[in-house]
């Protein structure tokens, strides 16, 4: 495998106050390889849910990041503090009332929230340790700003740390696979839905690296192709053996004995297991247990949402008619059809061979094997 370093998905830009966001523009591949440099808190709200920036640990970093743009949207204001009079508890509100905004961009991966979560904790932390509600003085919320920008950067490393041990895990699980063997993916788990190598491409790198010459089914994914334009590319990019086929096609391959597992990603995952992830997810798990395939999914632990006893409660995204009426740009169906477009599915446990986490991989998918993955700690 050709050891090329993916572009950027995303990175920080300048000083935690008064800095850019700046996103690899995905809407834009594989064609053209542009960055979207987002100044304010509405244009990364618009960036995720455009799909800028996508997959679901990708989008928990850049909302990370995108908290700190309301510091900066806050000194750039014309009347900004010109009298020294904003106060601690007026710059957590804004950075607060940031995080609710960016929550509000994309309901099914549960990463986003998570991530907003752990700066809505690092704003309440610097709250409480300030004693007054006295003016803030200065570069408003210069202080708060670091602790954000570190905390923002340790969820961005944990990430990439989280992909890189997936990907042993799952190259360890996937070991009894022959040497050239077929696997399935769908969507695209890879370096631009993470921090890292991804999720699912990131246990189909380890085992390239291994030189066990993974051949890659890539399901195109309709209708918004992130197989066809962003999985292929990665793969393409990194001389990774692969071939692209619409998704019709996935059940007369394995028809055919030419894929010998599917390893996807997950958007979240309930207590017992149910797996969200991109519609056409549950089709090829329904496919691969009708022909005896072992089916994987690949997910940091913070792709979890135990709050959530099954699949059934995980909110499912629908998005707008013109993705599957006229994708890019063409008109393919007749003015004013109905259409369905929820943008994830939901795979039931029962149909999921094991889990591949950055602490190990859980099989059989129970509750109880879940939580006591959950529970374990850190990465392994
Ligand atoms: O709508 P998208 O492109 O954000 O959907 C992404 C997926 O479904 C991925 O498979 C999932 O987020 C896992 S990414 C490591």
């Amino acid at each position: 495998m050709a050891n090329i370093e993916i572009l950027p998905t995303l990175r920080w830009e300048g000083p935690a106050v008064g800095g850019t966001l700046v996103l690899l523009d995905q809407t834009r591949l594989p064609g053209e390889t542009v960055d979207l440099r987002c100044d304010t808190v509405d244009a990364a709200w618009d960036a995720i849910k455009r799909l800028v920036v996508r997959g679901a640990p990708a989008i928990g970093v850049a909302a990370a990041y995108a908290t700190l743009l309301s510091l900066r949207e806050l000194n750039d204001a014309p009347d900004a503090d010109a009298s020294n009079k904003t106060t601690t508890r007026e710059i957590a509100a804004t950075v607060t009332a940031a995080c609710d905004h960016l929550a509000t961009s994309r309901p099914t991966a549960v990463n986003l929230f998570w991530a907003l979560d752990r700066m809505r904790a690092t704003v309440a932390h610097w709250e409480q340790q300030r004693e007054d509600d006295s003016p803030a003085g200065g570069q408003l919320g210069a202080e708060l700003g670091e602790l954000l920008l570190s905390e923002a950067r340790a969820i961005h490393a944990e990430d990439r740390d989280m992909c890189a041990a997936i990907g042993r895990h799952g190259a360890d699980a996937l070991a009894e696979l022959p040497a050239g063997a077929g696997i399935l993916t769908h969507c695209n788990a890879g370096a631009l839905a993470t921090a890292g190598d991804g999720t699912a491409l990131s246990v189909i790198f380890e085992l390239a690296r291994r030189d066990r010459q993974p051949h890659v089914w890539v399901d195109e994914t309709r209708p918004l192709l992130q197989g066809a334009r962003l999985t292929a590319w990665e793969l393409t990019q990194r001389g990774v053996d692969c071939t692209l086929i619409c998704d019709n096609m996935a059940a007369a391959v394995m028809q055919a004995g030419r894929v010998q597992a599917v390893v996807t990603g997950a958007d979240r995952i309930a207590a017992n297991g149910d797996a969200a992830n991109k519609i056409g997810t549950y089709g090829v798990a329904t496919l691969a247990a009708a022909h005896g395939i072992p089916f994987y999914i690949a997910a940091p632990t913070s792709t979890f949402d135990m709050a959530l006893a099954s699949g059934a409660a995980i909110p499912i995204e629908e998005r707008e008619r013109e993705e599957v009426t006229c994708g890019f740009g063409r008109e393919t169906a007749p003015a004013g059809v109905r259409v369905f477009n929820p943008a994830f599915d939901v795979t039931p446990a029962r149909l999921i061979r094991g889990i591949i986490t950055e602490r190990g991989v859980i099989t059989p998918v129970t509750a109880g094997a879940v939580a006591a993955t959950l529970a374990a700690g850190s990465l392994s």
